[in-house]
This record gives structure tokens, C-alpha cells and sequence, in this order.
């Protein structure tokens, strides 16, 4: 941070300033502290190397806060989850996805003159290129839909050059409003093409939810509505989605757009660490998990090898980085899930059955109790997803449909930052001191 920029950004957060001392090496430093509108006060350390020579060390960043931000806020403690200050269930419960994209965007809820101008933009975005069709003819059927989503957004930086200049705000605007538009497109180009079936153009008379089921399940030769209740379903997983502050896959982006990287080639790299088994990739891990255990009397086996240090195996879809009590998004998919099984007619599905039993029985266990593991929001979604009609790799690519919005605002906001400045963390060495090279010829 450079020594004038922390004034105008911080201003508020400096009202009453107050400071922790540290003394390193005999030598006492004052550390200001600084206090958010709500959540723990942060140490700032930025001229700590400068006045001591030394690093902080907090591999995986539990006890760091990489940025100041205004969008998202969670309280993994009260498992609380606000979107701009606005509770997640309350969204759920009333609004819609775009009205969500337009919040954690431009940070207030859209007037209802300005959300449909707002989905009108978005509606007239949801094309792309005819030739990004060629483009999906590259991969092998059997590809994992995540390595196709990887490779077709960064793409996108190569049809659309005229809004990849970062330094410009409408081009920042446009590349945002494609973005949205364009990844239900994809995302079902991906899944038509992964079962041979022909791509399913967007229509423009459907709702965003109501458009994605229809290019997913629509085919040339048949009627096809979408039901309303599956598609409010699936409206309400990407609120659920949509954002989560600063989670693995929105620090890469926020990494990867500091370098002044393209806002496509960010998202690509979000997209990309979202499919780890331990990020966005737990649903499709966490329903494989439920299938495997298959019925309830083999839960205990389970339980077993994932209290077992000595077994890597661990229960996918419970526990999480910062939620230590409920997750406030799960409670909502289970809910979700329940009413999607219902309208589908699978409320007896054996992987429901198994997530229920399983969830009790976890949070019964002492293990999962002192460790303060609960479901998260990966748990449910895959139940649902699959009673949606979507098959299992297709989950972490409707994970990274919704998440998209979440990147995005989050670039912008750090784009947009006047004090922004590449991302560049150190670390501790501990590999082989200086010393001199052999000749191959002298080497044992
Ligand atoms: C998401 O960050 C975000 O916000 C992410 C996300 C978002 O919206 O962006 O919320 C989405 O990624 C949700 C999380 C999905 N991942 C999974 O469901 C995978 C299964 N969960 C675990 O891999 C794990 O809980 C993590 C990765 C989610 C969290 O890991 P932590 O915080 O590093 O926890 P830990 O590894 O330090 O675990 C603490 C203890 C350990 O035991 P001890 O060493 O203390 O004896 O709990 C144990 C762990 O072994 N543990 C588990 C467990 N998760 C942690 N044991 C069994 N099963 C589990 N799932």
C-alpha cells in the first residue's frame, strides 16, 4: 500500500485509531489498527518488512485480510451471510438472481425500472460468437465440462477485444454484463456437447433460470417448458452461489486481475480453482460420496474412515474454512432440495435418504462437534442438481455459473481501487543456502 494511499481508503476505518506494539529484534513498532463497519478489526502489517525486516507467516491466510471490501460479509461463528448487507436468506426468500447480480454489482437493490433495464441488457448479451461453436468441436466428448468452461472463457478474451481494457470503465461494464449473460450459454453448450446433442440457442422471451433449463434440456425435435418450480429452484441455488468474500477462487481472481490480466482470463482462473474436490468441486464429490455409501446402514463404516487420520478419506460437503457453525446457505439447499424432490417425484432418492441420517449422525459425534464441522452448502446442492436432470459433472459448472457475478464484482471493486497494486506475497525459505555449481562431470 503505498504511504498516501491508505488515506482516502481507509479514512473511515481510521476514525479511531488505535494501534497493537510489537517488539522484534529489541526494537517496539506501533501497528495501526483498523475497524470495519462490522467483523474483527484488522493489524495493518503493509510497512512491517520496511521497519523490521521481518515477514508475517500465515500459510492458507486463515488469520489474513488480503483486501478491504464492501460487498460480501460472513460470520462464520453466527453463521451469518450478507450480500452488500442484505441477510441471504431474506434474498433467497424474495428476489431473484439478476436482482442479486445488480446488488453485489452496484451495491443497492435495483428500482424496479432499473432491474429491467438490467435484464434487458443482460438478455441481449446471451449469444455468443457463432464461431465459439467450432470452438467446443476441439474437445473430446468425454471431456469434464469444468476443463471445457476453463478453456471456452478464456477464450472469450479472444472474440470480444473490444472490452478487455481494464483501464476503461465502460469496457470493465460490458465485459461484466457478457459475462453473466454468456455463462448459462456456455454452461449448456458444455453439457449439449458432452451428450451429443445440438446446442440450444438462449431465447430471449425466458427468464434467466427458465433459459438456462431450456438450453440444457430443450431438444429440436420436441416441446419444452420448463417447469416453474424447478426453474425457481435453480434460480435460487445461483443467488446461493453467487458470492462468498474472499473464498480460493475469488482470491485467484483478485490475484490474477492485479497483474491487469484481461476480466476473461481472471474468471477463467477462478473457474479453474473452483473445480477443486476441496473448493466448488465438493458437490460433485459430495453426491459421488452419498452414492458410494449408497445405503444407511453403511454410514458408521464411513463416519469411521473419516475420523481416521491415517485415511485421507474425508466427508465431502461438511466443513469449511470460516463457517464454524451452520452454514447459512445450506439450511436453505436442503430446503431446496426438499421441494425439488417433491415436484420430481424423487423424495424416497436413497442419496437424500443417506445425507439425512448422515447429518444427524455427524452432528451427534463428538469429532465432528469439537471440530465444528457441519454441512455446507455443497451437501444438499448435489441431491438437487441431479434431481434437476443434471448429471454430476455438470455440478461445480452451475457452481461456477452463479460465482461468476461474485468474480466479477469483486475484480471490478479492486480494479477500481485507487491503491491497487499487483499482488505479490513473500515467504519463509527454508531450501539449500548459496553454493557453487558442479560440472556434470565432477558429480557423484
Ligand atoms: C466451498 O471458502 C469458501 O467460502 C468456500 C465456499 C464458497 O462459497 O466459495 O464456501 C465453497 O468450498 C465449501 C467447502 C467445500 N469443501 C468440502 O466440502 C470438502 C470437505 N471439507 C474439507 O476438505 C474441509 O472442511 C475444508 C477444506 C472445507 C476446510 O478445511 P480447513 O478449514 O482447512 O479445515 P481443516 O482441514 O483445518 O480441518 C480441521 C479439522 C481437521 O482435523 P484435526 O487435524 O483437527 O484432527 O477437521 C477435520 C480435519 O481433518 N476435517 C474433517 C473435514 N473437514 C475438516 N474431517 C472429516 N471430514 C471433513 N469434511
Amino acid at each position: 500500500m503505498s504511504a498516501s494511499g491508505d488515506s482516502q481508503r481507509l479514512a473511515s476505518a481510521k476514525d479511531n485509531q488505535k494501534s497493537a506494539r510489537l517488539a522484534v529484534g529489541g526494537k517496539d513498532i506501533d501497528l495501526p489498527i483498523y475497524q470495519g463497519s462490522i467483523g474483527p478489526d484488522v493489524i495493518d502489517i503493509s510497512h512491517l518488512y520496511q521497519e523490521t525486516g521481518c515477514f508475517t507467516f500465515d500459510p492458507g491466510y486463515t488469520s489474513t485480510a488480503s483486501c478491504e471490501s464492501k460487498i460480501t460479509y460472513i460470520d462464520g461463528e453466527e453463521g451469518i451471510l450478507l450480500y452488500r448487507g442484505y441477510p441471504i436468506d431474506q434474498l433467497a426468500e424474495n428476489g431473484s438472481f439478476l436482482e442479486t447480480c445488480y446488488l453485489l454489482l452496484y451495491g443497492e437493490l435495483p428500482a424496479k425500472s432499473e432491474l429491467e433495464d438490467f435484464e434487458q441488457r443482460v438478455t441481449m448479451h446471451t449469444m455468443v460468437h457463432e464461431q465459439m461453436n467450432r470452438f467446443f468441436t476441439g474437445f473430446r466428448r468425454d471431456a469434464h465440462p469444468m476443463a471445457i468452461m476453463v478453456g471456452v472463457m478464456g477464450a472469450l478474451s479472444a472474440f470480444y477485444h473490444d472490452s478487455t481494457d481494464i483501464t476503461d470503465p465502460m469496457q470493465r461494464e460490458i465485459a461484466a454484463i457478457r459475462m453473466i449473460a454468456k455463462l448459462p450459454t456456455i454452461a449448456a453448450m458444455a453439457y449439449k456437447y458432452s451428450i451429443g446433442q445440438p446446442f440450444v440457442y438462449p431465447r430471449n422471451d425466458l427468464d434467466y433460470a427458465s433459459n438456462f433449463l431450456h438450453m440444457c434440456f430443450a431438444v429440436p425435435c420436441d416441446k419444452y417448458e420448463s417447469d416453474p418450480v424447478l426453474a425457481a429452484a435453480m434460480d435460487n441455488i445461483f443467488i446461493l452461489h453467487a458470492d462468498h468474500e474472499q473464498n480460493a477462487s475469488t482470491s485467484t481472481v483478485r490475484l490474477a486481475g492485479s497483474s491487469g490480466a484481461n476480466p476473461f482470463a481472471c474468471i477463467s482462473a477462478g473457474i479453474a480453482c473452483l473445480w477443486g474436490p476441496a473448493h466448488g468441486g465438493a458437490n460433485e464429490a459430495a453426491l459421488r460420496m452419498l452414492e458410494e455409501i449408497g445405503t444407511v446402514d453403511r454410514i458408521p463404516e464411513y463416519v469411521k474412515r473419516a475420523k481416521d487420520k491415517d485415511d485421507p478419506f474425508r466427508l465431502m460437503g461438511f466443513g469449511h474454512r470460516v463457517y464454524k457453525n451452520y452454514d447459512p446457505r445450506a439450511k436453505i439447499m436442503q430446503q431446496n432440495c426438499h421441494e425439488v424432490l417433491e415436484a420430481v417425484g424423487a423424495d424416497t432418492d436413497p442419496a437424500l435418504l443417506v445425507a439425512i441420517e448422515l447429518e444427524r449422525i455427524a452432528l451427534e459425534d463428538d469429532y465432528f462437534v469439537e471440530r465444528k464441522l457441519y454441512p455446507n452448502i455443497d451437501f444438499y446442492s448435489g441431491i438437487t442438481l441431479r434431481a434437476l436432470g443434471f448429471p454430476t459433472s455438470m455440478f461445480t459448472v452451475l457452481f461456477a455459473l452463479a460465482r461468476t457475478v461474485g468474480w466479477i464484482a469483486q475484480w471490478r471493486e479492486m480494479i477500481e481501487d485507487p491503491d491497487q497494486r499487483i499482488g505479490r506475497p513473500r515467504q519463509l525459505y527454508t531450501g539449500p543456502k548459496e553454493r557453487p555449481y558442479v560440472p556434470v562431470t565432477e558429480r557423484g
